[in-house]
């Protein structure tokens, strides 16, 4: 019988990796080797016992980070949710626990839990008061923003702060971020042309979101485009049939996505720009109906 070990090799939860299949043993089934079965037994079931032993702690570490973490939220549904996700997809050992935003933000200079590290020129987090109820969360920095190191603050950045302005939103009041938090582009010619980040470079810095979500306990939470609302919805969002509505969500009491405000920057010519310019800015006062 081949047994495969799970083993940890890591000093804490937050830096240890799970490497499979490190050994294997085989259980001697000879007549007349009694003795040496019940001891060869013996120590398969010693060794089981600290393996479930060091595995429950680490779950049970997690758990409790986030659990203490979440203690000010009304919602049992985030908890369970939080909980059904560990140990696997809301693990990136880059990610501290239970860490305040400044912490966050501090350690997310290190990530490397995906290549876009080596592609842009630092690591872009969010920003915005402690304090703010509410979170907008965008795709990835573009060119700008790498090089200053501030969420929208480039082109995308204006139209949006134009758009908050004629909201009644004051930005001050709001904490931004992306769904990725590095740069991702190629090259034309002296030119960083913008590349959509994929799935899996969308899915290594969720534990981000999820560690900025749980450190601000957002009231309200707005996805700008299709990369921050199937980040946070499910790939099968679409903002098109969508745009504008309150879901129910277990991440925040509100949660809706809109456009991003460089679809509007694309739009092929001026009367479409405004026309969406108003839309967008329709979308974002009702944050007002629930704040
Ligand atoms: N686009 C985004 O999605 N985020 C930024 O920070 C800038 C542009």
């Amino acid at each position: 019988m081949a047994i495969a070990i799970r083993k940890w090799s890591g000093d804490t939860p937050s830096q240890g990796k799970f490497d499979f299949g490190a050994q294997s043993s085989e259980i001697c089934s000879h007549s007349g080797s009694g003795g040496r079965n019940w001891l060869l037994l013996f120590s398969l079931f010693l060794r089981l016992s600290e393996i479930l032993y060091e595995s429950s702690m680490v779950v049970n570490s997690r758990v409790s980070a986030k659990v203490h973490s979440m203690c000010r939220s009304e919602s049992i549904l985030h908890l369970t949710n939080m909980v059904k996700r560990l140990p696997d997809d809301s693990i990136n050992s880059w990610v501290p626990l239970n860490a305040s935003l400044d912490e966050l933000q501090k350690a997310s200079k290190n990530c490397k839990a995906c290549d876009l590290w080596k592609l842009g020129t630092q690591t872009v987090f969010g920003e915005g008061m402690p304090t703010a109820k509410i979170m907008l969360v965008g795709e990835q920095p573009g060119n700008q923003e790498d090089l200053e190191g501030k969420p929208f603050v480039g082109p995308a950045g204006k139209l949006l702060d134009a758009a908050l302005v004629e909201a009644g939103i004051d930005r001050k009041k709001v904490y931004v971020t992306n769904a990725v938090k590095h740069f991702k582009w190629e090259p034309r010619g002296k030119r960083r042309i913008h590349k959509k980040p994929n799935a899996a470079e969308v899915a290594a810095c969720r534990p981000w979101l999820d560690a900025e979500i749980a450190a601000l306990h957002p009231k309200i939470i707005v996805c700008l485009g299709a990369t921050a609302a199937q980040a946070l919805l499910g790939r099968e969002f679409r903002v098109t049939q969508q745009r504008g509505e309150f879901l129910k969500s277990p991440l925040a009491p509100y949660v809706m996505a809109t456009v991003h405000p460089s679809s509007i920057l694309r739009a092929p010519d001026e009367a479409t720009r405004k026309e969406e310019m108003k839309r967008f800015i329709a979308d974002l006062r009702k944050i007002l109906e629930v704040h």
